[in-house]
């Protein structure tokens, strides 16, 4: 029986190794004669398992991990090709807890197939929804999209069905779609697996796009940090020009869809779409004015679509299982399922795709394990550095839009940054302000200057200079930084701010009756 091992080459893993375990595992079965095949896959998402070696038995994929070049030897005489026992030894991959209880529809290939090989795409379901598309009208495309009840991950949750039917009922001779891979976010890495361990997928996402809204060329905007996406996402797209996925004449429909990465220089604020777009017609990233909104007039004045990652990349499966295989998996406005991103200070980092639903309790102690550290987890900033702080006493909350929203906080992008009881709140909320200050575009007012003397007020307040004045102060600031910034980056900076200071006011230096405001 031939040996397949599988070995990823996500970034995560190769930080920790992977590259060279997979050269000790092909040096070692050639000294041993053994004809092995040997598999770049992705990641399966379980970082504190990566490298994480899996093995195809007869009864499925067997795993071991953490695995050193060290160890490889020692996993040869264990007889780990045939799925022997080792101290690495993990058992069936899929029968994982931490995998087996997740729902991975848009991370359904992740981890299991080589993100560079189309053979593999399709063999595992890739392109189904792209068939689909091209057999149907544009509209019935863009109601697929509505009754999915998608709404977009990037973090505004905006419905992606509406945002495609406005681009498809805005006339124009050219349109285009942009992929927001800028994904800036604290604590999140679903885009870029995405991008690195199935870059098919988006492809395929956003060509449904453009059939559907008639856009005829997409941009994916990707941060100049991810690197190894660039070089896969490139390779991905050579592959279906290639292949005759992407070009003129699509699959013999005489459909065209064309489509190149673009890099960013590295601010966040250029994540916002509209500074976005700026950056991406060769400007400096600078907030524009809404309206007109980018679907009526985007890129170079032209009606587009700008999505998110894991929206477009979530558009194959709808328009393969149809979306109300889609909207079957969520709760209330929350629809289908969320790649939930874990990270900080916490046991067992990594990626869970889940319905919405899950409470933020049973994710940081089911899956994450509770901290790494083993202390006390104080807080969790979900949703970005804009995102709130969130106290113990809120764990129950369901990972659901409205829900968050209810307690003055944000899902966003599903980033969730794990703090245990030895973080002081009041530093972190002057990191949020400083954070604001530098990456403010500097086109308003209220964020250009006030997160300056933000940061100025938060130096007073922690070294406990005057706070009867300058708790109210802070709490103004905020007041405006919230009601008149142009965009969400001076607009939010309010929420991590005040929820600090709100549960934590003895951080602040205060006690929880001083603060009410
Ligand atoms: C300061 C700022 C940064 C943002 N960064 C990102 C980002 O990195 N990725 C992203 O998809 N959306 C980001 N957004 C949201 C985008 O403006 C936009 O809502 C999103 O790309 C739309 O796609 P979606 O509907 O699929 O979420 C950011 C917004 C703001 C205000
Ligand atoms: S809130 Fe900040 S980032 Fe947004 S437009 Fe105003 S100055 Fe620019």
């Amino acid at each position: 029986m031939s040996i397949t091992i599988y070995v990823p080459c996500d970034s995560s893993a190769v930080s920790l190794g992977a590259d060279r375990v997979a050269t000790a595992i092909a040096k070692e079965a050639a000294t041993r004669g053994l004809d092995i095949k040997l598999v770049r896959n992705g990641s399966r998402g379980m970082f504190w398992l990566e490298p994480l070696v899996e093995v195809a038995t007869a009864k499925g994929r067997v795993a071991y991990g953490p695995v050193q070049p060290g160890d490889v030897s020692g996993l040869f005489d264990a007889d780990f090709t045939q799925g022997g026992a080792h101290a690495l030894g993990l058992g069936l991959t899929e029968e994982l807890d931490y995998f087996k209880k997740q729902q991975r529809l848009t991370f359904a290939r992740i981890g299991k197939t080589d993100p560079l090989s189309l053979t593999d795409y399709v063999e595992n379901d890739g392109y189904r929804g792209l068939k689909n598309a091209l057999a149907m009208s544009q509209e019935q495309i863009v109601q697929a999209v509505t009754d999915s009840g998608l709404r977009g991950r990037g973090g505004a949750a905006f419905p992606t069905g509406i945002k495609w039917k406005t681009v498809l009922n805005t006339a124009s001779a050219q349109k285009y779609i942009i992929c927001n891979a800028d994904e800036g976010d604290s604590g999140t890495f679903s885009d870029r697996m995405v991008m690195e361990d199935d870059p098919f997928v988006l492809i395929e996402g956003m060509t449904i796009a453009g059939l559907a809204v008639d856009a005829t060329q997409g941009y994916i905007y990707l941060r100049i940090e991810y690197p190894h996406a660039c070089e896969v996402l490139n390779a991905a797209i050579a592959t279906a020009y290639k292949e005759g996925y992407l070009g003129d004449n699509i699959q013999g429909s005489g459909k065209t869809f064309d489509l190149e990465v673009r890099l960013g220089a590295g601010a966040y604020v250029c994540g916002e779409e509209t500074s976005l777009m700026e950056s991406l017609e060769g400007k400096r990233g600078l907030v524009r004015f809404k309206p007109p909104l980018p679907a009526i007039s985007g890129l170079f004045g032209q009606p587009t679509v700008v999505n998110n990652v894991i929206s477009l990349a979530s558009v194959p499966i709808i328009l393969d299982k149809g979306g109300d295989y889609y909207r079957d998996f969520g709760i209330g406005r929350s629809r289908g399922t969320l790649p939930v991103q874990l990270a900080g200070n916490i046991k067992r980092p990594g990626l869970v795709e889940l319905s919405f639903g899950l409470t933020l309790r049973e994710l940081l102690y089911d899956f994450g394990g509770g901290s790494a550290s083993g202390r006390p987890i104080k807080a969790v900033q979900v949703g970005g550095p804009l995102g709130a702080y969130l106290p113990e006493a809120q764990f129950d909350t369901v990972l659901d839009y409205e829900a968050f929203a209810a307690i003055w906080a944000v899902v966003g992008h599903g980033g969730i940054v794990v703090f245990d009881d030895t973080v002081n709140m009041a530093e972190m909320a002057r990191y949020s302000m400083e954070f604001c200050k530098i990456e403010s575009c500097g086109k308003c007012t209220p964020c250009r200057i006030g997160s300056t003397r933000g940061v100025e007020v938060m130096d007073d307040i922690i070294n406990g200079r005057n706070l009867d004045k300058n708790i109210p102060l802070l709490r103004d600031l905020c007041d405006t930084l919230l009601n008149g910034s142009l965009c969400a980056l001076g607009g939010m900076t309010p929420y991590p701010v005040l929820s600090a200071l709100n549960h934590f006011p003895e951080d602040f230096g205060i006690n929880a009756k001083a603060t009410a405001a």
